[in-house]
């Protein structure tokens, strides 16, 4: 933790083995689960959720870019990462140096990739992206044919897999099965001859097994969450809560203003809590006046600005709390934790981004099989 500022986030590491058995159950027995773990793993940090995955078995990784894979490279992981990014500019060798298997869809950037490459060493792994109404990358479904068979010509690549990607899973409605449709129609009947076919994240995985086809790529519920109302039916497990202690008990007369702008005004004499959390840690500025946090099992509210280092809570109605106390804001203990989609319906969030948007003030502790483990040792210390 870094000295003087408790402010840490808890991950645990059994629920994400958990929650990809969840995917598994979901799934038939030769579906093989890519773990998206881009963005640090949606904020939970790559590393250790990579090693997580890797001892729960499963088969892939993806990221957003080469330098992410690196990271998980450097740490010692092993398995298969697929590069989601689409274009490489200029750092085409260290996919192959580094055996990733970048995501391509335009004959240029096979052709970079293919300059990349020195004649007899192995081929390189890519995946066929597919535009099915994404509208961000990938080919035209009448692409495909010519880009499968170059990729088959040439020496130098090996075809991993042909996918696509949904825009709206998570909604009823037609889109995503038209979506699927035409991916379908687009792969025929043909045998793929080992490369997977992949298009379901999350919520495609809860919504229809049908779209599970060869691998599913897991995001959002890996992570404990929901892709939309009860998809799981209560069956994931939440993996990261958010932890801070309370720095600075004061009291203040009724009448005082507090934090910037003056909004939130004390009608009576006030003891507030400051914690040392703000919206340079991710916590959300614009919770100011409904967010609420968990002190000694009770649900306490924040009043006024949530500032970039500092977030002041209103004590008054508690008994015996005292600083450092600790307190949730995220998660937390029993039928009180505060859970994702209140923090982002106070906040009007998105629960990806605020997932992603923990800070890297905060520290990461990673539990697992009851051990814990603070993250990313560098210049910091543990408090006892
Ligand atoms: C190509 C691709 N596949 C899968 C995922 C995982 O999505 P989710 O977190 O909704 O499961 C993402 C995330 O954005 C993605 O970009």
């Amino acid at each position: 933790m870094i000295a003087g500022r408790p402010t840490w986030a808890e991950i645990d590491l059994d629920a994400i083995a958990h929650n990809l058995k969840v995917v598994r159950d979901r799934c038939k027995a030769d579906v093989q689960v890519l773990g998206v773990v881009k963005a640090d793993a949606y904020g939970h940090g790559a590393v250790s959720i990579a090693h997580a995955l890797a001892r729960a078995g499963v088969e892939r990784l993806g990221v957003a870019s080469i330098a992410e894979a690196l990271e998980l490279r450097q740490a010692g992981i092993t398995l298969p990462i697929v590069v989601l990014a689409g274009n490489y500019h200029r750092a085409e060798r260290l996919l192959q140096q580094n055996r990733l298997q970048p995501v391509i869809f335009r004959h240029e950037v096979l052709d970079a990739l293919e300059a990349s490459i020195d004649p007899g060493e192995d081929p390189l792994a890519v995946h066929v992206k597919v535009d099915t109404g994404m509208g961000r990358l990938g080919c035209a479904p009448e692409e495909l044919p010519d880009l499968v068979a170059r990729i088959q010509r040439s020496p130098a690549f090996q075809l991993a897999g042909v996918m696509s990607h949904f825009a709206r899973a998570d909604e009823v409605g037609q889109q995503t099965r038209q979506q699927f449709e035409s991916f379908t129609e687009c792969l025929g009947p043909s045998d793929w001859q080992g490369a997977v076919r992949h298009c379901a994240n999350s919520a495609a995985i809860f919504a229809d097994s049908a779209y599970h086809l060869d691998m599913v790529r897991p995001g959002l519920c890996l992570y404990g969450v929901d892709p939309y109302d009860e998809a799981s039916s209560g069956q994931l497990q939440p993996v990261l809560s958010w932890w801070t202690r309370i720095n600075t008990i004061r009291t203040l007369p009724e009448g005082s203003a507090v934090g910037y702008g003056g909004r939130w005004v004390s009608r009576r004499p006030t003891r507030l809590g400051i914690l040392p959390v703000g919206y340079a840690d991710g916590y959300p500025w614009a919770g100011e006046g409904r967010a609420e946090v968990v002190i000694r099992n009770r649900r306490v509210p924040v009043v006024g600005a949530i500032s970039m280092d500092m977030t002041a809570v209103d004590l008054t109605d508690l008994d015996g709390v005292e600083e450092l106390d600790p307190v949730a804001l995220l998660g937390g203990p029993s039928d009180r934790a505060v859970r994702a989609d209140e923090l982002c319906r106070w906040s009007g969030r998105l629960v990806y981004e605020l997932l992603c948007s923990i800070g890297p003030r905060v520290t990461r502790v990673y539990k697992a099989g009851g051990l814990a483990q603070v993250g990313a040792p560098d210049l910091r210390v543990v408090l006892p």
